[in-house]
């Protein structure tokens, strides 16, 4: 099976991609490679059909011969949402839809779509299912709940979307990022000795391994397609929803002589969430086993920055910190304002 993966070369698809490779999979990658040259350590690229192209000028041809799609490709977190709202909608939302009906007309009926539990929003103590209300509270989470909405509009028996609406992202990859929580958190363990913490650190966040949702992407791709037909599943662990200083902590544990700063830069952060993840291990537990935790991730983490020897600068800088590479691109004038390579 030919599985064309947009956003390969980003920091899930950089696991995602050796995953299927592994298992067997012909891998075709579309990704425009805002990130190449921020590679974490020396990056052998795997050898797959790349496209290097912008997803907002995708065309039939670049479908060609493929039998399934994951769409990983966009601007991926809350900082490039607000970056340029108008880009999150044409990147995120409207190429999204244009790439998903270019897919159904040319009979591609496996889709799989990279949402976020970042779509609940503000959702207080109880944790949150499939089925609850979505509370957007940015550009980025918007942008998710939209493109679902859409994407359900075109389903019917030749078009198949899933949304696998991913927890916070965590664990080392060969394009790294240094801007999700547990990333962060152990990265200013190790680079300063403290742990910085923005808000007063209350707020929940659900988090899995990058390995682990890499297997619920696999999942997804092996079920019978009736078990996943324009079905969304939060993907985590119920044990892993975390409080921010309950994460700082276990990092505390971990690195040696290492205190933790609050900040309150970002106040009481209005998102959090605590998600419910029986629904993926009820329909799909037969294909999805998650195999690592936070502790066990920090531990990892830990070892990869020594390994590297991570330093602050470049920890802040903007090998690992999306935001940082897209302003630098524009401000060398290698990408436009908006955002589309200029050579
Ligand atoms: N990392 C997380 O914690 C997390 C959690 C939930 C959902 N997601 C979603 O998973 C997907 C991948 O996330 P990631 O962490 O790998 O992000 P990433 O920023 O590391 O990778 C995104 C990739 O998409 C490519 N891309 C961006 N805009 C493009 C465009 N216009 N045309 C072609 N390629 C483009 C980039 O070059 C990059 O390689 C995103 O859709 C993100 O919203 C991520």
């Amino acid at each position: 099976m030919n599985v064309l993966i947009t956003g390969n070369n980003g920091y899930i698809g950089s696991i995602l991609t050796r995953v299927l490779l592994d298992r067997g999979y012909q891998v075709t990658g579309f990704d425009t490679g805002y990130y190449r040259g921020c590679e974490f350590d020396s990056y052998a690229y795997p050898q797959v059909k790349q496209i290097h192209k912008d997803i907002r000028k995708m065309t039939k041809d670049d479908l060609k011969g493929v039998d399934a799609v994951i769409h990983l490709a966009a601007l991926s977190n809350d900082p490039l949402g607000a970056f340029d709202t108008r880009l999150t909608e044409d990147i995120n939302f409207l190429a999204t839809v244009r790439l998903a009906e270019i897919a159904k007309g040319m009979g591609i009926r496996r889709f799989i779509y990279a949402s976020s539990c970042s779509l609940y929003g503000i959702a207080g103590e109880e944790a949150v299912t499939e089925n609850s209300p979505l509370a957007p509270v940015t550009e980025y989470a918007i942008s998710k709940v939209k493109s679902e909405e859409a994407l359900t509009r075109m389903v019917d028996d030749t078009f198949s979307p899933v949304f696998l609406r991913a927890s916070t992202v965590y664990g080392i990859a060969p394009m790294l990022r240094c801007d999700l929580v547990v990333n962060n958190l152990v990265g200013w363990a190790y680079t300063t000795g403290k742990i910085r913490i923005m808000s007063d650190g209350t707020p929940w966040r659900p988090t899995i391994h990058i390995e682990d949702l890499s297997q619920a992407y696999l999942a997804c791709l092996e079920c019978p397609i009736d078990m996943v037909h324009n079905q969304a599943f939060n993907v985590g662990q119920n044990k892993e929803n975390y409080q921010i200083r309950d994460m700082a902590n276990i990092a505390k544990k971990i690195i040696p002589g290492c205190e933790v700063e609050y900040t309150y830069e970002h106040g009481s952060d209005s998102r959090t969430y605590k998600v419910s993840f029986d629904k993926i291990f009820a329909r799909l537990g037969q294909y999805y086993q998650p195999a690592w935790d936070v502790e066990k991730g920090m531990r990892q983490l830990y070892q990869a920055y020594k390994n590297h020897g991570l330093t602050l600068e470049e920890f802040i800088g903007n090998k690992y910190i999306r935001i940082n590479q897209l302003k630098s691109l524009v401000t060398q004038k290698a990408i436009s304002e908006s955002l589309f390579w200029r050579n």
